[in-house]
């Protein structure tokens, strides 16, 4: 496994372990799922896996909520498991990256039952945010703090003489409280948790709302705490974009100053270990230019690029995110990276409208991204061509649903489990009650009838599977080759990769032709996100809503 640098253009596959394969009938993935399934994720040719948390947790938040992140969950497997899923992983070649989550530990932690078992000023209390109320008996929280998944950013404890007493932070749910990060000895703590799972061999880690460690004047109350929470959710399109650029130019609890430290001593450990260990953040920074300063040498490895998770499928809004993004990550000599959807978004098909035309769009749009400069991360279920599960509110689990009383829907409809085979219960994702109902016209997207690698009753139209198969096998050719820009119109994309390799994506709903930069007999499509597109006398012809690929041999 030596391939220095193997993260910096790697195709990485997020799996979702609750939901991904389970094999104790549970109904809830786990780490044995993930075992016997990875012959699966290196026929699909990815580089690496990614998990969401499988340590131990009450689960308020999808596992996001660590009481122990040093060990794995019961609902998951053992330690024995992860040991194994590490090795078995390596032993297909592939690499294999875990989740960090250093902002909040779950209140399930024995830090912080310890902290509710001692008084106010004790050092138990001060590994977190412990603050009186204000209020003539301190009924007002500390400050007006808004929780980023709705409702108050502080919760008041009961003191052990049974008084109402403290308040604590909690920029998410009740049950994750914010670690204060100006105490030794928390990141002490996530020293030892970074060397536990660097020891057992793991190739990186993904580093959990990056963003959110250090928190600046806790003691000020936020000019509009309701307006912020609004102007970081995605899902909020209707406020004016002047109003939500102020609000996120200046937030009092991300993008501090003081992360960048620790973040420098992290990349020490990691340097430290042979083999090419490498960090991605997750970072929701404004303005993006802020974003690349997490990946400068002597810090992280990647960023998520998240442009293209809000993307729309409009060739103005791609390429502006594409020239925004590459000239970013230039300035700090980092590579870019690309990512259509994760467990806390819609999944891409939904998002680009549903149906056949979301999924049309979704071909082309995953073809356009796997042919650009840099990582790509893949969501489970994105080669599947799955759309977001419309559930019933009961089956809901997402603490979003709850905090803002079912106003937000949460991110449950993305995280259903994955069907794997059309002909049994459940598509034999669990031989028991799968903990998000699954939906009953999933037959065509599941894995079986995928890797036939074409749809059925069509000779023409490949699968979704077969065509992320194919380009991801391409896109390893384009590994360091430059990128340059053909054509940027209001319809067309077009760029070349080393000037060999052509790409056009068409955003629109006509057929386009285009003459290609340099023709000849040498030049042949080697990859058509649906079919139709032709290459005839140095003239393309381009499907709507499609991408191309090409090569000049
Ligand atoms: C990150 C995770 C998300 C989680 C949140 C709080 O954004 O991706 O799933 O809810 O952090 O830990």
């Amino acid at each position: 496994m030596q391939n220095k640098d193997w993260w910096q253009e790697a195709s990485i596959y997020q799996v979702y372990p609750r939901s991904f394969k389970d094999t104790n009938g549970d109904g809830e993935g786990d780490l044995k799922g993930v075992i016997t399934k990875l012959p699966y994720l290196k026929d699909l040719g990815v580089d690496a896996i990614w998990l969401s948390p499988f340590y131990t947790s009450p689960n308020k938040d999808g596992g996001y909520d660590v009481a122990n992140p040093r060990d794995v969950d019961s609902r998951f497997g053992t330690l024995a498991d992860a040991v194994e899923l590490i090795e078995k992983t390596h032993e297909l070649g592939l690499r294999i990256i875990v989740d960090i989550v250093p902002n909040h530990f779950s209140t399930e932690h024995i830090w912080f039952k310890e902290a509710l078992n001692s008084p106010k000023d004790s050092a138990a209390r001060k590994r977190f945010h412990f603050y009186d109320g204000r209020g003539l008996t301190g009924e007002i929280p500390p400050n007006n703090w808004c929780s980023i998944f709705g409702g108050p950013a502080w919760s008041r404890v009961t003191e052990m003489d049974g008084s109402l007493g403290q308040w604590y932070l909690h920029l998410f749910d009740s049950t994750q409280a914010d670690l204060n990060w100006n105490n030794l000895e928390v990141a002490e703590d996530f020293e030892k948790t970074l060397r536990f799972w660097l020891d057992l061999g793991v190739d990186g880690f993904r580093i959990d709302v990056a963003h959110g460690l250090v928190k600046d004047e806790i003691h000020r109350d936020h000019r509009d705490p309701e307006g912020l929470t609004r102007a970081l959710r995605l899902d909020v399109s209707d406020m004016p974009q002047e109003q939500r650029e102020s609000l996120l130019s200046d937030v009092p609890f991300f993008d501090r100053e003081g992360v960048h430290e620790i973040y420098r001593s992290w990349r020490k450990i990691l340097d430290s270990y042979p083999g090419e260990r490498m960090s991605v953040a997750e970072a929701w920074v404004h303005p993006s230019s802020r974003a690349v300063r997490y990946v400068r040498a002597d810090e992280l490895h990647q960023i998520f690029n998240f442009d293209f998770l809000i993307a729309q499928w409009n060739s103005e809004f791609l390429i502006n995110a594409i020239d925004k993004t590459l000239q970013e990550v230039a300035e700090v000599a980092a590579p870019a990276t690309w990512v259509l959807c994760n467990h806390d978004s819609p999944r891409l098909v939904s998002r680009l409208g549903g149906g056949k035309l979301g999924l049309r769009k979704a071909r082309a749009m995953a073809l356009l991204t796997h042919a650009l400069p840099g990582g790509v991360y893949i969501y489970q279920g994105e080669e599947l061509g799955l759309e977001d599960a419309v559930l019933p509110d009961e089956a809901r689990q997402d603490p979003v649903y709850f905090r803002t009383n079912g106003v937000d829907k949460g991110r449950d409809g993305a995280r259903v489990p994955l069907p794997w085979d059309s002909k049994l219960k459940n598509y034999g994702f669990t031989t028991g009650e799968p903990w998000l109902p699954m939906p009953d016209n999933w037959q065509t997207n599941s894995v079986d009838q995928q890797q036939k690698n074409f749809v059925e009753g069509s000779a023409e139209e490949q699968s979704q599977f077969g065509l992320y198969q194919e380009s991801l096998k391409l896109r390893k050719n384009l590994r360091g080759l430059s990128f340059s820009w053909i054509e940027k119109s209001d319809s067309v994309l077009a760029f070349s990769r080393g000037g060999g390799y052509f790409v056009f994506t068409n955003t629109t709903d006509g057929v386009i032709k285009r003459e290609l930069p340099r023709t000849g007999d040498g030049t042949s499509i080697i990859l058509s996100s649906v079919a139709g597109a032709e290459l005839v006398d140095g003239h393309l012809t381009l499907p709507a809503h499609s991408t191309v690929w090409l090569q000049t041999f």
